[in-house]
Protein backbone atom coordinates (compact mmCIF):
# COMPACT_ATOMS: atom_id res chain seq x y z
CA UNK A 1 0.00 0.00 0.00
CA UNK A 2 1.58 3.76 -0.75
CA UNK A 3 2.98 5.35 2.03
CA UNK A 4 0.18 7.76 3.48
CA UNK A 5 1.65 11.49 4.09
CA UNK A 6 -0.08 14.21 6.54
CA UNK A 7 0.03 16.79 4.26
CA UNK A 8 -2.32 19.32 4.84
CA UNK A 9 -2.77 20.63 8.85
CA UNK A 10 -6.04 21.71 10.22
CA UNK A 11 -5.27 25.48 10.11
CA UNK A 12 -4.10 24.65 6.58
CA UNK A 13 -7.40 23.64 6.11
CA UNK A 14 -9.40 25.96 7.69
CA UNK A 15 -7.69 28.44 5.72
CA UNK A 16 -8.09 27.22 2.38
CA UNK A 17 -11.97 26.41 2.19
CA UNK A 18 -12.50 29.81 3.84
CA UNK A 19 -10.66 31.44 1.91
CA UNK A 20 -11.73 29.16 -1.54
CA UNK A 21 -16.02 29.76 -0.76
CA UNK A 22 -14.67 33.79 -0.19
CA UNK A 23 -13.35 34.20 -3.89
CA UNK A 24 -16.17 32.36 -4.81
CA UNK A 25 -18.66 35.16 -3.47
CA UNK A 26 -15.83 37.48 -4.49
CA UNK A 27 -16.20 36.47 -8.38
CA UNK A 28 -20.16 36.17 -8.01
CA UNK A 29 -20.42 39.51 -6.64
CA UNK A 30 -17.57 40.99 -8.84
CA UNK A 31 -18.77 39.61 -11.88
CA UNK A 32 -22.10 41.14 -10.75
CA UNK A 33 -21.42 44.61 -10.42
CA UNK A 34 -19.06 45.06 -13.29
CA UNK A 35 -21.25 43.00 -15.74
CA UNK A 36 -25.12 42.93 -14.86
CA UNK A 37 -27.12 46.17 -15.68
CA UNK A 38 -28.34 47.92 -13.37
CA UNK A 39 -32.10 47.32 -13.77
CA UNK A 40 -31.79 43.40 -13.99
CA UNK A 41 -28.62 42.51 -11.80
CA UNK A 42 -27.14 39.16 -11.61
CA UNK A 43 -27.21 39.72 -7.52
CA UNK A 44 -29.11 43.10 -6.51
CA UNK A 45 -26.40 46.36 -6.51
CA UNK A 46 -26.37 47.01 -2.70
CA UNK A 47 -26.13 43.47 -2.18
CA UNK A 48 -23.27 42.75 -4.22
CA UNK A 49 -21.21 45.71 -2.61
CA UNK A 50 -22.32 44.16 0.93
CA UNK A 51 -21.24 40.88 -0.01
CA UNK A 52 -18.30 41.69 -1.77
CA UNK A 53 -17.21 43.60 1.04
CA UNK A 54 -17.81 41.10 3.47
CA UNK A 55 -15.78 38.40 1.45
CA UNK A 56 -12.92 40.97 0.77
CA UNK A 57 -12.40 41.66 4.58
CA UNK A 58 -12.41 37.43 4.93
CA UNK A 59 -10.62 36.68 2.58
CA UNK A 60 -7.90 39.30 4.51
CA UNK A 61 -8.47 37.66 7.82
CA UNK A 62 -7.57 34.68 6.14
CA UNK A 63 -4.39 35.69 4.15
CA UNK A 64 -2.75 36.86 7.74
CA UNK A 65 -3.39 33.40 8.60
CA UNK A 66 -2.03 32.16 5.40
CA UNK A 67 1.35 34.49 5.58
CA UNK A 68 1.57 33.98 9.85
CA UNK A 69 1.28 30.05 9.71
CA UNK A 70 3.94 29.52 6.81
CA UNK A 71 6.24 31.48 8.86
CA UNK A 72 5.87 29.80 12.23
CA UNK A 73 4.88 26.51 11.35
CA UNK A 74 6.79 23.59 9.29
CA UNK A 75 4.19 24.12 6.02
CA UNK A 76 6.46 27.68 4.96
CA UNK A 77 9.17 25.14 3.72
CA UNK A 78 7.30 24.03 0.81
CA UNK A 79 6.86 27.46 -0.23
CA UNK A 80 10.46 27.95 -0.73
CA UNK A 81 12.57 28.56 -4.30
CA UNK A 82 16.06 27.77 -5.56
CA UNK A 83 16.30 30.10 -8.34
CA UNK A 84 18.98 28.35 -9.79
CA UNK A 85 17.08 25.40 -10.10
CA UNK A 86 13.58 26.40 -10.92
CA UNK A 87 13.78 26.69 -14.82
CA UNK A 88 14.83 23.37 -14.98
CA UNK A 89 12.14 21.66 -12.77
CA UNK A 90 9.87 23.50 -14.46
CA UNK A 91 10.25 22.49 -17.88
CA UNK A 92 10.71 18.94 -17.05
CA UNK A 93 7.49 19.23 -14.85
CA UNK A 94 5.83 20.78 -18.40
CA UNK A 95 6.93 17.97 -20.23
CA UNK A 96 5.43 15.55 -17.56
CA UNK A 97 1.70 17.16 -17.97
CA UNK A 98 2.06 17.71 -21.97
CA UNK A 99 3.54 14.21 -23.11
CA UNK A 100 5.19 11.96 -20.17
CA UNK A 101 1.37 11.46 -18.34
CA UNK A 102 0.07 10.14 -21.67
CA UNK A 103 3.00 7.56 -21.76
CA UNK A 104 2.84 6.42 -18.31
CA UNK A 105 5.97 7.87 -17.85
CA UNK A 106 6.67 8.34 -13.63
CA UNK A 107 6.04 11.81 -12.11
CA UNK A 108 9.47 13.92 -12.19
CA UNK A 109 9.12 15.01 -8.68
CA UNK A 110 7.14 12.37 -6.35
CA UNK A 111 5.42 13.37 -3.64
CA UNK A 112 7.36 12.48 -0.02
CA UNK A 113 7.36 14.55 3.28
CA UNK A 114 9.73 17.26 1.61
CA UNK A 115 8.00 17.71 -1.22
CA UNK A 116 4.62 18.71 -1.20
CA UNK A 117 3.94 20.39 -4.57
CA UNK A 118 5.59 19.72 -7.98
CA UNK A 119 7.46 22.65 -9.43
CA UNK A 120 4.55 24.15 -10.85
CA UNK A 121 2.15 23.74 -8.28
CA UNK A 122 4.82 25.77 -6.11
CA UNK A 123 5.72 28.23 -8.87
CA UNK A 124 1.93 29.13 -9.31
CA UNK A 125 0.83 28.85 -5.40
CA UNK A 126 3.65 31.38 -4.62
CA UNK A 127 2.63 33.91 -7.65
CA UNK A 128 -1.05 33.53 -6.08
CA UNK A 129 -0.35 33.86 -2.72
CA UNK A 130 2.88 36.49 -2.77
CA UNK A 131 1.93 38.34 -5.38
CA UNK A 132 -1.77 38.94 -6.49
CA UNK A 133 -3.40 37.77 -3.79
CA UNK A 134 -1.54 41.35 -1.62
CA UNK A 135 -2.40 42.73 -5.16
CA UNK A 136 -6.04 42.09 -4.76
CA UNK A 137 -6.36 42.79 -1.32
CA UNK A 138 -4.27 46.61 -1.70
CA UNK A 139 -6.10 47.50 -3.89
CA UNK A 140 -9.40 46.22 -2.51
CA UNK A 141 -8.89 48.42 -0.01
CA UNK A 142 -8.08 51.33 -1.73
CA UNK A 143 -11.19 51.01 -3.17
CA UNK A 144 -12.93 50.89 0.26
CA UNK A 145 -11.40 53.87 1.46
CA UNK A 146 -10.46 55.79 -1.70
CA UNK A 147 -9.90 58.62 0.55
CA UNK A 148 -6.79 56.97 1.23
CA UNK A 149 -5.85 57.00 -2.49
CA UNK A 150 -3.68 59.52 -4.22
CA UNK A 151 -5.34 61.90 -6.82
CA UNK A 152 -3.03 61.24 -9.88
CA UNK A 153 0.34 58.86 -10.75
CA UNK A 154 1.86 60.26 -13.96
CA UNK A 155 -1.40 62.01 -15.01
CA UNK A 156 -3.71 59.18 -14.36
CA UNK A 157 -6.08 58.79 -11.49
CA UNK A 158 -5.56 57.17 -8.92
CA UNK A 159 -8.68 55.61 -8.25
CA UNK A 160 -8.94 54.73 -11.58
CA UNK A 161 -5.30 52.46 -11.49
CA UNK A 162 -6.65 51.40 -8.25
CA UNK A 163 -9.53 49.71 -9.97
CA UNK A 164 -7.11 48.89 -12.71
CA UNK A 165 -5.26 46.60 -10.50
CA UNK A 166 -7.87 45.55 -8.24
CA UNK A 167 -9.86 43.97 -11.79
CA UNK A 168 -6.62 43.14 -13.41
CA UNK A 169 -5.77 40.77 -10.47
CA UNK A 170 -8.94 39.27 -9.58
CA UNK A 171 -9.38 38.56 -13.43
CA UNK A 172 -5.63 36.45 -12.81
CA UNK A 173 -6.49 35.17 -9.69
CA UNK A 174 -10.15 33.81 -11.18
CA UNK A 175 -8.03 32.19 -14.19
CA UNK A 176 -5.78 30.49 -11.39
CA UNK A 177 -8.72 29.33 -9.57
CA UNK A 178 -10.07 27.37 -12.58
CA UNK A 179 -6.91 25.66 -13.95
CA UNK A 180 -5.80 24.87 -9.93
CA UNK A 181 -9.29 23.09 -9.48
CA UNK A 182 -8.25 21.33 -13.08
CA UNK A 183 -5.23 20.35 -12.06
CA UNK A 184 -6.38 19.16 -8.49
CA UNK A 185 -8.09 16.50 -10.37
CA UNK A 186 -4.85 14.82 -11.25
CA UNK A 187 -4.27 13.14 -8.58
CA UNK A 188 -4.26 9.21 -7.99
CA UNK A 189 -8.15 9.81 -8.53
CA UNK A 190 -9.94 12.49 -9.95
CA UNK A 191 -11.27 13.19 -6.29
CA UNK A 192 -8.33 12.11 -3.89
CA UNK A 193 -6.67 15.51 -3.70
CA UNK A 194 -10.16 17.48 -3.06
CA UNK A 195 -10.54 14.36 0.08
CA UNK A 196 -6.76 15.16 0.99
CA UNK A 197 -7.55 18.67 1.17
CA UNK A 198 -10.54 17.16 4.00
CA UNK A 199 -8.56 14.93 5.49
CA UNK A 200 -5.39 16.53 5.19
CA UNK A 201 -3.69 12.77 4.78
CA UNK A 202 -2.28 12.53 1.21
C1 LIG B 1 -13.47 26.07 -5.01
C2 LIG B 1 -12.22 26.47 -5.10
C3 LIG B 1 -11.00 25.64 -4.78
C4 LIG B 1 -10.83 24.29 -4.74
C5 LIG B 1 -11.86 23.20 -5.03
C6 LIG B 1 -9.45 24.04 -4.35
C7 LIG B 1 -8.87 22.79 -4.18
C8 LIG B 1 -7.63 22.55 -3.65
C9 LIG B 1 -7.07 21.26 -3.35
C10 LIG B 1 -7.80 19.92 -3.61
C11 LIG B 1 -5.84 21.40 -2.83
C12 LIG B 1 -4.89 20.27 -2.39
C13 LIG B 1 -4.01 19.86 -3.52
C14 LIG B 1 -2.76 20.69 -3.57
O1 LIG B 1 -2.04 20.79 -2.55
O2 LIG B 1 -2.48 21.25 -4.63
C15 LIG B 1 -5.57 22.82 -2.78
C16 LIG B 1 -4.42 23.42 -2.28
C17 LIG B 1 -4.16 24.77 -2.32
N1 LIG B 1 -5.00 25.75 -2.81
FE1 LIG B 1 -6.89 25.50 -3.51
N2 LIG B 1 -8.82 25.24 -4.17
C18 LIG B 1 -9.73 26.24 -4.41
C19 LIG B 1 -9.48 27.59 -4.35
C20 LIG B 1 -8.27 28.17 -4.06
C21 LIG B 1 -8.01 29.57 -4.07
C22 LIG B 1 -9.04 30.64 -4.42
C23 LIG B 1 -6.70 29.74 -3.72
C24 LIG B 1 -5.87 31.00 -3.59
C25 LIG B 1 -6.19 32.18 -4.07
C26 LIG B 1 -6.14 28.43 -3.48
C27 LIG B 1 -4.84 28.18 -3.10
C28 LIG B 1 -4.34 26.95 -2.72
C29 LIG B 1 -3.02 26.75 -2.14
C30 LIG B 1 -1.97 27.82 -1.87
C31 LIG B 1 -2.93 25.38 -1.85
C32 LIG B 1 -1.77 24.67 -1.15
C33 LIG B 1 -1.97 24.87 0.36
C34 LIG B 1 -0.89 24.22 1.21
O3 LIG B 1 -0.92 22.99 1.34
O4 LIG B 1 0.01 24.94 1.73
N3 LIG B 1 -7.12 27.49 -3.69
N4 LIG B 1 -6.67 23.49 -3.29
Amino acid sequence: MAEKIYFYPVWVRIWHWINALMFLFLIGTGLSMQYSSVDYPLVRFDLAVTIHNFAGIAVTVCYFIFVIGNLFTANGKFYRLKIGEIADQLKKQFYYYTFGIFKHEPAPFPLSENRKFNPLQKVSYIFAMYAFVPLMIISGFGLLFPEVIVSKVFGIGGIHLTDLIHIISGFILSVFMIIHIYFCTIGKTALSNFKSMFTGWH
